[in-house]
């Protein structure tokens, strides 16, 4: 159907950074709403996100997208004229306008947007399970920009409704133990834990939360190496140490194997492809190695043997249809798909259906506090109403 009117305002994300909100209005009235969330520190091969807008009304880039997407008359055709115009408005116009228009969509054709979704991807529906962030590091700390990203608890109940409570659980846990140890925690931008210890230590101590609360094996944990950050001059700076590719790659082997590492995201830099590679070679069997900044959610990036999973970020690529490329290509590739938030996040819940419509394995919504994470966590919920669980529970036996 064909976009009668957008309007677009600048709102605030997590970190009340300005980022970009679209509503589109279809021939028949129907309205649909949807922001870019933004990163701290974007990845060196992201689709460019625009410069950070004004607040409140942008009548300009609404006027122009407008007349781009004047002709167009489904979600491809929408979202290839935004593409096009990519590269003059940015990520955040474009994103913002390609969902909302998504949202339309599926109001003016009476199904939910996960349903939506799924009928434009062709994909089998099913629940997700859940990436909570727990400790954050690197550059979403205050501090040295030497760790990982981010440590998670990994829950696997067999229904997103428990692994929910499990996460509340874990992470208020770590709070606890955090509290106890240096006094309130800080709380970073996607709502993981800020604490004055090193990626190690606070492996350890999620380690140690997961066994007090009784969760071993319930509990799995996963890591944001977010290598690219670390990556200096062809080698990694780790905490006070400058590892060689293989140096990381035997400390990660080890870590993975003694803290129960099930998901470990970007492990080196983007460029570094022979060390992808070479990884899984000394990694536990039921360690999965993720594509965050290597693929950018970007179908042209995707090709097997670099990882075993993909992260897919909306606003690295841009539009709806540029994800649900990547993911058809992922999907083809063998690859396990991922679906991700954004560090500055808005209280958009469009990652929740999206993963939802894909079937995906997991979702990384953030830690389980304040309202953008929230949303999310509350959308599944809602959804787990209406969708089937895709994944079953660990049969006994199974690599814990
Ligand atoms: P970013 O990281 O939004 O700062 O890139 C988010 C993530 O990978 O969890
Ligand atoms: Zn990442």
């Amino acid at each position: 159907m064909r976009v009668t009117g957008i309007r677009m305002r600048g709102i605030l994300d997590s970190r009340a950074a300005a980022t970009v909100e679209a509503e589109v209005t279809l021939a028949d009235g129907t309205r649909g709403r949807g922001s870019c969330p933004r990163a701290i520190a974007p990845g060196l091969r992201e689709r460019p996100i625009g410069g950070s807008p004004a607040l409140g009304p942008l009548p300009a880039p609404a006027a122009r997208l407008s007349a781009v997407v004047g002709p167009a008359d489904t979600q491809a055709e929408v979202d290839a004229r935004l593409a096009d115009d990519l590269p003059a408005v940015g990520v955040s116009a474009v994103l913002a306008v390609s969902v909302a228009y998504a949202r339309a969509g599926a109001r003016a054709t009476g199904v939910p947007l996960w349903r939506y979704l799924a009928d434009l991807a062709g994909t089998e529906p099913g629940m997700p399970r859940l990436l909570v962030n727990i400790f954050s590091g690197g550059i979403h700390d205050a501090g040295p920009a030497r760790g990982y990203q981010q440590v998670m608890a990994v829950p696997r109940t067999g229904s997103i409704v428990s692994d929910i409570e499990v996460a509340c659980r874990v992470w208020a846990a770590a709070a606890a133990a955090a509290r106890q140890c240096f006094g309130e925690p800080g709380l970073s931008a996607s709502s993981g834990l800020m604490v004055p210890l090193d990626s190690a230590e606070q492996l350890q101590l999620l380690t140690k939360v997961i066994a007090d609360t009784g969760l071993t094996g319930t509990v799995r944990v996963g890591v944001d190496v977010a290598a690219e950050h670390l990556y200096y001059r062809g080698a990694y700076r780790l905490g006070d140490r400058t590892l060689t590719a293989a140096a990381l790659a035997e400390v990660l082997c080890e870590q993975a194997s003694r803290h129960d590492i099930e998901y470990l995201e970007d492990p080196f830099d983007s460029g570094d492809e022979s060390s992808w590679r070479a990884l899984p070679q000394g990694l536990p069997a039921s360690t999965r190695v993720v594509g965050d900044d290597l693929f950018a959610t970007d179908a042209i990036r995707i090709e097997p043997g670099l990882a075993g999973a993909i992260l897919l970020k909306p606003s690295q690529i841009g539009t709806v249809s540029g994800v649900l490329a990547a993911a058809a290509r992922a999907h083809d590739a063998g690859l396990a798909i991922c679906v991700s938030h954004r560090s500055g996040e808005t209280d958009d819940t469009v990652i929740c259906d999206l993963a939802t419509a894909l079937g995906a394995d997991l979702i990384k919504v953030g830690g389980p506090r304040r309202g953008d994470r929230l949303a999310k966590y509350n959308q599944l919920l809602r959804l787990a109403e209406e969708v089937p669980t895709a994944t079953p529970a660990p049969t006994r036996g199974e690599a814990a």
